[in-house]
């Protein structure tokens, strides 16, 4: 390596981002820090990393919407027999990273990952622009295809094909829930004395809160 960048080794002093009290519920924590990065205008709050472990136990990443969260867990949508599908179908564990850049935040959640129900995800997917539900209905999300041209010649003929009629909810296509069992907030501070709070699940089912070292 002829050399390492430091583009981002700058200090985390902004002003009234020191300690905070954290609430004593973590989906209650994450919903006031989504609620500041909206406000703070970042860039696609809702956009978070989702790690899935496949079958020869190699992680994969990738960016998906948060499109709900409550204290039954996170929900994003996908389509169920695409990479991310089959892995979360095989192994069950997935992992979420929120980064908030102009605060210096980051919100680490690990959990099981479980389909939600069919009419929930019905209700979604009839919400959605025509033209996002002609997208999923066409694409074999994470297939090879010969080309764009045929790609858009499938979305062309499945326009075609519900011409005047609503376009149904392709059976491989829906949302899946990701129930926490750790949650961890990231924030920066100066000199490089982060906090890090992590909420863990214990067994009795309530949440633990810790604070790890830096
Ligand atoms: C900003 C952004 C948002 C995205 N949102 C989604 C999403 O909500 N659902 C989805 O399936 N893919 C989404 N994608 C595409 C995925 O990152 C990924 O390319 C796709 O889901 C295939 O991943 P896989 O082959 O690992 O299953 C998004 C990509 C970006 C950059």
């Amino acid at each position: 390596m002829k050399k390492f960048f430091n583009r981002s080794g700058k200090e985390y002093s902004s002003p009234g981002r020191n300690y905070e009290r954290f609430t004593a519920d973590p989906i209650d924590q994450f919903e006031k820090w989504f609620e500041d990065a909206v406000k703070h205008n970042v860039e696609m709050p809702d956009a978070m990393h989702l790690s899935t472990v496949g079958k020869e136990g190699r992680p994969s990443g990738r960016i998906v919407l948060l499109k709900g969260v409550d204290e039954n867990g996170f929900v994003f949508f996908t389509n169920y027999e695409s990479r991310k599908g089959r892995e979360l179908e095989y192994n069950g564990y997935g992992a979420l990273t929120f980064y908030w850049s102009g605060l210096h935040r980051q919100v680490r959640v690990e959990g099981d990952v479980k389909r939600i129900p069919e009419v929930e995800s019905d209700r979604y997917f009839s919400s959605r622009p025509r033209e996002s539900q002609l997208s999923a209905y066409a694409s074999e999300q994470s297939r090879v295809i010969e080309s764009r041209e045929k790609f858009e010649e499938e979305v062309r003929f499945t326009e075609e094909k519900f011409k005047g009629v609503a376009i149904p909810r392709p059976a491989e296509w829906g949302g899946y829930r990701l129930i926490p069992f750790w949650i961890e907030f990231w924030q920066g501070r100066s000199h490089r004395l982060h906090d890090r709070i992590v909420y863990k699940l214990d067994e009795d089912n309530s949440w633990k809160m810790l604070r790890l070292y830096p």
